[in-house]
């Protein structure tokens, strides 16, 4: 089963319920906006390419239950629906610019007949064009991979995160099927535990050799030398650094991935960043990237269970920005990049790679 798609009988969204897991591999259909809010929100559906489908497949749900009360009252209605979607989770890219890229076909609509259907084409099609990219991409990322070689990961890039196939997971999938066997370290990730709950998962799920550590043993194990590659996915690329990091580019991943750059980069450890010219922002300052700031309930209990005392002041913010000067390979779906990038490369759809 594809992470998130369109049930064509129930005429609506369905998709791996991710809170469920480890335990339960199960569906959710999101048969209201409202509904795929809340899923959006609550990480039933989550990872920057995953979040894109959901935007795209949310407008089309929307724009198949808006009612028919006049074309332009009823884009009107579509709209609003598709901002409470856009705007569910602030830092991954691919959630509103995928909205937005399925509102454009809209927009382009001249009945609402026409908008239902072609809303419903497109949304597929992002689906679709993902799970291609990200083929493309895991080849072009296996080719820094050697057999017998052992992968750290943090959070969840993988099928779960995106449409299929996965990002930082992707690599190592084709480099599984280039016929090299690569393990995995699996950082926990707290708070949500994406890692322990998801990678692992999907790596036990496909055969692929995992080990989990706690996220405070990912030093260590570098430092023993376990680890031949740090490969991670990214919410946003932003090639303009801003005020603190200036003009090289800043990748923003779940957090604790730049202390993991860090402690990469102290033990000559390759960091490589996997993710797709959809999550390439071109037009934003790092400055103006919202880092999403969750419920202190996720530190102040831990599945229902008192974690610290009631009241205590918590931040928890879910992504960081690791600046490009730490990053030693950009992987996407056009090739391998190597710091400092090029911005024209970034622009155009005709990239250029290294390899
Ligand atoms: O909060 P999440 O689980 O949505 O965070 C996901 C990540 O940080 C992923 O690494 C990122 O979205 C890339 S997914 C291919």
């Amino acid at each position: 089963m594809r992470t998130i798609a369109w049930d064509d009988d129930r005429d609506c969204i369905v998709m791996v319920d991710q809170t469920k897991l480890p335990e339960e591999y199960t569906a959710y259909h999101a048969e209201t906006v409202p509904q795929l809010v809340e899923s959006i929100e609550r990480l039933r559906v989550r990872g920057a390419p995953a979040l894109g489908a959901a935007g795209a497949f949310g407008v089309a749900l929307a724009a198949r239950r808006a009612d028919e009360d006049g074309f332009a009252a009823y884009l009107d209605a579509v709209a609003a629906d598709a901002e409470a979607v856009a705007t569910a989770r602030p830092t991954a890219v691919n959630l509103a610019r995928e909205v937005e890229t399925v509102l454009a076909e809209l927009r382009a609509c001249s009945s609402v007949t026409e908008a239902r259907e072609r809303a419903l084409t497109a949304a597929k099609g992002i689906a679709d064009a993902d799970v291609e990219r990200n083929r493309r991409l895991g080849a072009h990322g296996a080719t820094l991979l050697s057999d017998g070689e052992t992968v750290m990961t943090h959070c969840n890039a993988g099928a779960l995160a995106t449409v299929d196939w996965g990002t930082a997971l992707g690599v190592v999938y084709s480099a599984h099927e280039a016929g090299k066997t690569v393990s995995v370290i699996a950082n926990e990730t707290r708070p949500l535990n994406q890692g322990s709950r998801i990678t692992t998962v999907e790596l036990r799920e496909r055969d692929v050799d995992v080990t989990l550590i706690p996220d405070n043993a990912s030093g260590l194990c570098m430092q023993e030398g376990m680890v031949d590659a740090v490969v991670v996915g990214a919410d946003r690329v932003v090639l303009d650094g801003g005020e603190q990091f200036g003009d090289q580019g800043v990748v923003f991943n779940k957090i604790g991935t730049y202390k993991q750059a860090v402690v990469a980069d102290r033990h000559d450890v390759p960091f490589v960043v996997a993710a797709p010219h959809s999550t390439v922002d071109t037009e934003r300052s790092a400055d103006e990237v919202e880092i999403e700031e969750r419920d202190p309930v996720e530190l102040r209990e831990i599945y229902g269970t008192p974690n610290a005392p009631s009241g205590t002041p918590v931040y928890n913010p879910a992504f960081d920005p690791t600046p490009m000067e730490l990053v030693d390979y950009l992987v996407t779906e056009t090739g391998v990049y190597e710091p400092p990038l090029d911005r024209s490369s970034f622009e155009t759809t005709e990239e250029r790679a290294t390899t």
